[in-house]
């Protein structure tokens, strides 16, 4: 009870900072059209790769990502307008079918596999895997799925599907992400807040090892 809330003051005083808190405890599926997004994302491949698949290592890789996440992320943009985002010119002008469209086709994709596959045992597989409660560390795997395919519930819960893969992910964009929730980065929506909590546990060393893990494993 306490936790809940501690939860619920939290998000009532982002909403009150931010004014746009997005809670996605009750999100939907997201539909989108893959063809029309199709014709969408000539811009985008320039930087995140063909089919989305990214080789500059700064770039994610997109194709294969759930909908529902590449969808509100995108949406994240849009609405935080941060000016150093090399992403926020890129969507101010998409309608939100836009987003919708490109999201759908980018989750339709196949995502390239890694070009040194992992070979099971390693730092990161097991922090993935078992966490370090020693060290305050959730298992990943609880939310990210055994094998970092997205969440265990996905197929049956839309709001799992706001949750990303991670596998074959680039490892340097990984590490920057989880140094970007460690350190307090945008928490603007309740996913994010989730990660945040998980991610203030993570030293760098922690942060590497998932990340060549995860990098190295087949979606
Ligand atoms: C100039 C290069 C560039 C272009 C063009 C570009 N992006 Fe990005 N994109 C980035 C970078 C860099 C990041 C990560 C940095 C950040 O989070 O601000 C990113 C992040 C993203 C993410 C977040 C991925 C995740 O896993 O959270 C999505 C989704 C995305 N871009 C989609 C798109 C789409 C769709 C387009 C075309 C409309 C596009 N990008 C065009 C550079 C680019
Ligand atoms: C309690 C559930 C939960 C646990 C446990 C969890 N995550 Fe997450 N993670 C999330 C959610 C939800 C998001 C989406 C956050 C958002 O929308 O910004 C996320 C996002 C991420 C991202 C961003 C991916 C991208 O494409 O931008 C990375 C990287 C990540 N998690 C890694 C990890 C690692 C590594 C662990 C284990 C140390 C972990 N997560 C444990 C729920 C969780």
């Amino acid at each position: 009870m306490k936790r809940l809330c501690a939860f619920t003051l939290l998000l009532a005083s982002w909403s009150a900072v931010a004014g746009e808190f997005v809670d996605l405890r009750r999100a939907t599926a997201i539909r989108g059209d893959a063809v029309a997004g199709a014709a969408k994302v000539a811009v985008c491949v320039a930087c995140h790769g063909p089919d989305g698949n990214a080789v500059v290592p700064a770039f994610p890789a997109l194709a294969g990502q759930h909908a529902g996440y590449l969808y509100q992320s995108l949406d994240g943009f849009r609405r935080r307008a941060d000016p150093a985002s090399p992403m926020t010119s890129q969507v101010q002008n998409l309608s939100d079918a836009d987003l919708r469209d490109i999201a759908a086709y980018f989750a339709s994709r196949r995502r390239t596999p890694p070009a040194v596959e992992t070979t099971g045992d390693s730092p990161g597989a097991r922090l993935f895997r078992e966490g370090d409660p020693s060290r305050g560390i959730a298992p990943c795997q609880g939310c990210h799925g055994p094998a970092a395919q997205g969440h265990p519930l996905r197929a049956g819960m839309a709001r799992y599907d706001y949750y990303p893969a991670l596998a074959a992910q680039q490892p340097d964009y990984l590490a920057a992400r989880l140094r970007h929730y460690r350190d307090g980065g945008p928490g603007d929506t309740s996913n994010a807040l989730v990660m945040r909590g998980v991610a203030r546990y993570l030293d760098d060393a922690a942060i590497a090892e998932l990340a060549a893990w995860l990098a190295a494993t087949p979606r």
